[in-house]
């Protein structure tokens, strides 16, 4: 199915036989373009970027790439098509056809799963809209480009969701979605992380390889619902969500590589004062961001998550691959609790502890990427090994917000927490150190002295290849 570029809204959902939606949609449009020129990545609107632009949602070759200028990137709505036949695989309404149109009695609870995701898409644009002016390489602004364009058209995605079954309750959640901001005092964004600074690379790359990967599973669990729309959105958000995470891995691959190459050639694991960001800080990056997405997921025991995946809302991670009833009445599993000073398990019911499954899904998944560093720095002849620190450490939500723990789960006092959380959290003085490494570097195929080049360049190009024309 291809998609028809001279709509004012590209779409594969037959826009132009609803007049009504798609005139909502047009009048939301002009808020979204102010929006990019506002909040979106700082002076940039005269830069042609090589993107890739969805031209299709085939499985094979959906994408076109060629140089645009990012506010006429052709921001659409594509829809996984329908399967035919899909029943809903779990909870009460087990077996039955999915849905097409919002149930009445979910509503409320759809409508409140499609906007705190829609929120989480803009936000990280304002969050990363300084990065351009300090990108390592032309290569790496590109792909920060690529991150920020499709980000925006995840909104749009949700935005369609909101505007075609929500109906007025839907268009005035769409202009909040405008409204709030990262890191606003006022109206900040709905989840934490979303309200972070993202303000140097490292921090990106650490972004794109955990935040999104929250993305990832989020938005694997929401393409298990029984609102079949919503299921659809999310499969094919899942495709370009794919290459945000590759961003985020190849990126903390390639400053892994550099410092070790470094480490070797100086002969010390100090490689600040030649240039290179030192693994210990690396590991605390991993510590604050690996931290912080934990609490994406909500708390380990909840009742709301219960409900989505008994009304058929929102699923497990590859629900259909997991061999159990997928009702889960009478199912118990282990829940973390705090037994005086350590760590222990309290069994409860598996309908509740939703998102403690989503999380352990996501933690292993995030192991994975860390086994490849690992793999890495022990080929240089080192023995260091990054880690994710445990659930326990640095949290703010669930079972885990009142305790301090050391990366090791070992719980600690409150003084002896503000005394060490340097020592695994990024300090001020980390901070600034990587930030002063932030000097850009435009010239085509050159990278900044702190990361190795990549393996290859983007669809076929050399390295040395014209990401990015400035004017
Ligand atoms: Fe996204
Ligand atoms: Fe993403």
């Amino acid at each position: 199915m291809s998609i028809d570029y001279n709509e004012a809204i590209p779409n594969n959902v037959d826009l132009a036989d609803d007049r009504r939606l798609l005139r909502a949609l047009e009048r939301w449009q002009p808020a979204y373009l102010q929006w990019w020129d506002n909040l979106g990545p700082v002076e940039t609107s005269d830069f042609e970027v090589y993107l890739r632009t969805a031209i299709s949602v085939d499985a094979k070759g959906w994408a076109h790439y060629g140089h645009v200028r990012m506010p006429e990137y052709r921001w659409g709505v594509f829809l996984t098509p329908p399967e035919k036949g899909r029943k809903i695989a779990f909870g009460q309404h087990k077996g039955e056809p999915v849905w097409t149109d919002v149930p009445g009695e979910y509503r409320t609870e759809l409508r409140r799963l499609v906007v705190t995701q829609g929120d989480t898409e803009p936000a990280s644009v304002e969050q990363q809209r300084r990065l351009g002016k300090t990108c390592p390489s032309l290569y790496d602004l590109r792909n920060l480009f690529q991150v920020n364009v499709e980000e925006g058209r995840h909104l749009w995605a949700m935005v369609y969701l909101l505007h075609a079954h929500f109906g007025r309750d839907g268009r005035e959640e769409a202009n909040e979605m405008l409204e709030r901001h990262a890191g606003d005092p006022d109206k900040p964004r709905i989840l934490e992380a979303f309200n972070e600074s993202t303000d140097d690379w490292l921090s990106f790359f650490m972004f794109t390889y955990f935040q999104d990967r929250d993305g990832k599973f989020q938005l694997a669990a929401l393409a298990e619902s029984g609102f079949d729309p919503l299921s659809r959105t999310c499969q094919f958000m899942l495709t370009e969500e794919a290459h945000h995470m590759f961003v985020g891995e190849s990126g903390i691959m390639r400053v892994v590589k550099r410092t070790c190459e470094l480490m070797r050639e100086h002969d010390t694991d100090n490689v600040r004062a030649y240039g290179g960001i030192d693994l210990a800080t690396i590991q605390k990056f991993i510590n604050f961001h690996y931290s912080i997405c934990l609490d994406l997921f909500g708390s380990e025991r909840s009742t709301n998550a219960a409900n989505y995946y008994s009304m058929g809302l929102k699923g497990r991670y590859q629900e259909t691959k997991i061999d159990d009833d997928h009702v889960l009445a009478d199912a118990h599993v282990l829940t973390p609790r705090i037994e005086g000073n350590h760590i222990g398990t309290e069994e409860s019911a598996a309908l509740t502890a939703m998102n403690l499954k989503l999380r352990e899904d996501y933690a292993k998944d995030s192991q994975r990427g860390l086994n490849r560093f690992n793999k890495a720095i022990a080929e240089y002849g080192f023995g260091t090994r990054l880690t994710l620190p445990d659930p326990a450490f640095n949290r703010n939500i669930g079972v885990f917000r009142d305790i301090n723990a050391t990366p090791e789960d070992k719980i600690i006092g409150d003084d002896e927490w503000q005394a060490r959380r340097y020592e695994w959290l990024p300090s001020p003085d980390d901070r600034a150190f990587v930030q002063s490494l932030m000097v850009p570097v435009t010239e085509p195929g050159k990278m900044a002295g702190w990361i190795a080049p990549p393996k290859r360049g983007i669809h076929g190009k050399p390295l040395d290849f014209v990401y990015v024309l400035f004017y």
